[in-house]
């Protein structure tokens, strides 16, 4: 039965604190330079969204295990322009490599091409429903600066929320720890959905205050996704959240500013000194993860 990752329902505590571990061995492997643990394997990569980190973190953690990749990177070039379905394209990829990394447009295209592909399938984002592998590489970030579930932690998901990918699984994710606080601040037309809300415990705010800003541990920023919203929304709230070096200086000294990257404008590059930014860190920690990820999707570890 292959090892899927396609969302990030799939992890409990124990798989995540495992998976952590695991990736902690890989940068063991980074800092060396190599390894060959997935030599002869091949990764394939089909990324019919752009991209640059998550495609190009996956290309090398695969040639980090020592393996190689074929990647298919515009779907204009694709047979899927010609017509064809995925199904078949899942089919015919599975046969060429031994695990598929896939980003597409369409919320459930991951789980295809595990049903028809038989090699191990890794979600690289399906449209605006999950990005497991980023949630992952975010929470292993937090876990790096907090010590998860032991102490009380306030984590607030920032910006545009409603087809964020990113913040659905980072949420997903962190829920399998206690004591921690959720605050989603967004204008109520980008907020989260409700299946990611839990309103016993959670906290929607409208406008990015003080009080969040002064009270959070993490600060999880996203960028407008233009290309998922409609142009009136984008217009309106394009630039309705900036962090610059002001409001940054109001989060706490150990607090940490995450993002998935790519940022727009809503973090100037000043803040980039600061010691809160953490982007730049949590982009590196994809590759860790990642191989961790294939590697267990190829059972070699
Ligand atoms: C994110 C994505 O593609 O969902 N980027 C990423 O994978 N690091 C976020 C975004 O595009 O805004």
């Amino acid at each position: 039965m292959p090892q899927h990752c396609i969302t990030a329902s799939q992890f409990d505590r124990k798989s995540l604190l495992e998976l952590f571990s695991q990736a902690r061995a890989m940068e063991k492997i980074i800092a060396q330079g190599a390894s060959d643990l997935a030599k002869g394997k091949i990764l394939a990569t089909l990324f019919y969204e752009p991209s640059t980190r998550t495609r190009l973190s996956f290309e090398t953690a695969m040639l980090r295990l020592g393996g190689s990749i074929i990647s298919e990177t515009d779907v204009n070039f694709s047979s899927q322009t010609k017509g064809e379905v995925l199904s078949d394209t899942a089919r015919i990829v599975g046969g060429y490599s031994d695990i598929i990394a896939i980003r597409s447009k369409t919320p459930g295209d991951a789980q295809i091409v595990a049903d028809y592909s038989g090699v191990p399938v890794i979600n690289g984002g399906d449209g605006s429903a999950e990005h497991p592998t980023q949630g992952l590489l975010d929470v292993y970030t937090i876990s790096k600066h907090f010590e998860l579930g032991q102490k009380p932690l306030t984590v607030s998901f920032v910006g545009e929320l409603v087809c964020a990918r990113t913040v659905h699984s980072c949420s997903k994710l962190l829920r399998n720890f206690d004591h921690i606080k959720f605050n989603f601040v967004a204008p109520e037309a980008l907020q989260i959905p409700d299946e990611y809300f839990d309103p016993s415990k959670d906290q929607k705010y409208f406008d990015l205050n003080d009080e969040v800003l002064e009270t959070s541990d993490v600060i999880y920023d996203t960028r407008i996704q233009q290309e998922r919203i409609s142009p009136e929304l984008y217009e309106k709230y394009k630039t309705a959240f900036h962090f610059d070096v002001p409001t940054v200086s109001k989060m706490k000294p150990e607090a940490i500013l995450m993002h998935p990257l790519p940022r727009v404008n809503e973090i100037a590059q000043e803040v980039d000194a600061l010691p809160q930014a953490q982007y730049f860190e949590q982009a590196q920690n994809g590759v860790p993860i990642r191989m961790a990820l294939i590697a267990r999707g190829l059972g070699l570890i």
